[in-house]
C-alpha cells in the first residue's frame, strides 16, 4: 500500500481503521474522507481530510488522481435500521457510492476494501456455523446491498482485474466512535449506559444470539485481509469472520461481574428485532482462517474488561455518525 484513501472515515470502524492506518502508514499516506464535515478529534492534526459524498464521482476522482491513491478502504454506508426507514437513500450510497469507488478503482489500479456483513445472509441460510458459500436471500435493503457489494466486488474483479477484498463483519464494539443506526448498537450502547447509569434498556431479547467483535480485531482483520499474498485467497470478496456469538442476556452477565449493581431491562423495538431475527446466530468463519490466517484476540470476557476500561476513561468527544459502516 502507497497511499491510502479511507471514505467514511469519521464513522464507527473509521475513526480507528485511519488511527491504525496513519500509525502504520504515516500521515503523508492516509487521506481520510467523510460525508461530515470534520476529521476526528483524535487523529494528529496533520493528516489529510477531506469532505467526500461517495455519490460525487468527480471529487472522488479528484482526490484519487491528485493523492496517486492505490488502495481504498470503502466504509461509507448507511447500517440496517436506518436503512429500512429511508430505503431508496440507501440504494443510492450504498450501491451507488460503491460503483463510483469500484469505477475510480478500475482507472486507477487501486485495491479496495469492502465490509460486508452478516446481514448479507437471510432467514434461509442455516442460522448456526453458517457455511462462507451459503444462500443469500436477505430481507433487508442493508443486507441486499451488501450482497450486492459482494457480487460487484466480485465482478470488478473477473471482470477487469480489480483488486477487491472483503469481509462480512459480525456486529462490531467499540468505544472510539459510536455505530448510527444499527441492529447490533445494543452491544455498544449498554457499555455508556451501564458506566453512566448502572442500568440498560435493550431493544432486542434477551435471547438473541448474534455474532460480534471487539473493533480492534475488526481492523487487524481488515488490514491483514488487504496485506494478505492475493494467490492464497479462494474467497477474496466478504469471509465470514467472527470473534464471539453471544445474547444480550449473556452481555449483561458478563458485564454484572464487573459492576454487580448493573440492571438490564427489555423493550423490543420490533423492526431491529425482526432484522436480528433474520440474521444468522453464527458464522463459520474457517474459510478466512485457513486463507488468510483471520485469528480474534478478543473473547467476551476480554472485550468487556476492555471496554469498561475505555468508557470509564474516554466518554468525551464521542461522535455519533450515521454515514459510515459499521
Ligand atoms: N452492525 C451492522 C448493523 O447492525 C451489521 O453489519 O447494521
Amino acid at each position: 500500500m502507497k497511499t491510502i484513501l479511507v471514505t467514511g472515515a469519521t464513522g464507527q470502524i473509521g475513526v480507528e481503521l485511519t488511527q491504525a492506518l496513519l500509525e502504520r502508514y504515516g500521515g503523508d499516506k492516509v487521506i481520510a474522507t467523510d460525508y461530515n464535515n470534520q476529521p476526528h478529534n483524535g487523529w494528529p492534526q496533520t493528516s489529510h481530510f477531506f469532505r467526500l459524498d461517495v455519490r460525487d464521482a468527480t471529487t472522488l476522482n479528484e482526490i484519487v488522481e491528485n493523492y496517486q491513491c492505490d488502495t481504498i478502504f470503502h466504509l461509507a454506508s448507511l447500517l440496517s435500521a436506518v436503512a429500512e426507514t429511508k430505503p431508496l437513500e440507501a440504494w443510492d450510497i450504498n450501491i451507488n457510492g460503491l460503483l463510483n469507488v469500484l469505477e475510480v478503482a478500475r482507472t486507477h489500479r487501486c485495491s479496495v476494501f469492502f465490509p460486508s456483513s452478516v446481514g448479507a445472509f437471510g432467514p434461509e441460510a442455516p442460522s448456526f456455523d453458517t457455511p462462507q458459500d451459503s444462500l443469500q436471500r436477505p430481507k433487508t435493503l442493508y443486507g441486499i446491498t451488501k450482497v450486492s457489494g459482494e457480487l460487484l466486488c466480485d465482478y470488478y474483479y473477473h471482470r477487469f482485474g480489480v483488486d477487491t477484498r472483503g469481509l462480512r463483519y459480525p456486529g462490531l464494539i467499540s468505544n472510539k466512535a459510536l455505530p448510527g443506526g444499527g441492529t447490533t448498537d445494543y452491544a455498544v450502547d449498554i457499555f455508556y449506559a451501564a458506566v453512566k447509569n448502572r442500568h440498560y434498556d435493550c431493544f432486542l431479547r434477551a435471547d438473541t444470539q448474534l455474532d460480534m467483535m471487539y473493533m480492534p480485531d475488526a481492523i487487524a482483520a481488515a488490514i491483514k485481509l488487504m496485506a494478505a499474498d492475493r494467490a492464497s485467497l479462494r474467497h477474496r470478496n466478504a469471509f465470514n469472520v467472527t470473534a464471539m456469538s453471544i445474547t444480550p442476556e449473556q452481555l449483561a452477565d458478563e458485564i454484572q461481574n464487573h459492576l454487580p449493581d448493573f440492571t438490564m431491562t427489555y423493550t423490543v423495538d420490533p423492526l431491529r428485532q425482526a432484522i436480528a431475527d433474520s440474521w444468522p446466530r453464527h458464522m463459520n468463519d474457517s474459510a478466512a482462517r485457513n486463507e488468510w490466517g483471520w485469528l480474534p484476540q478478543y473473547d467476551l470476557a476480554a472485550m468487556v474488561k476492555d471496554m469498561l476500561i475505555q468508557i470509564a476513561t474516554r466518554e468525551n468527544g464521542l461522535n455519533r455518525g450515521c454515514y459510515a459502516a459499521g
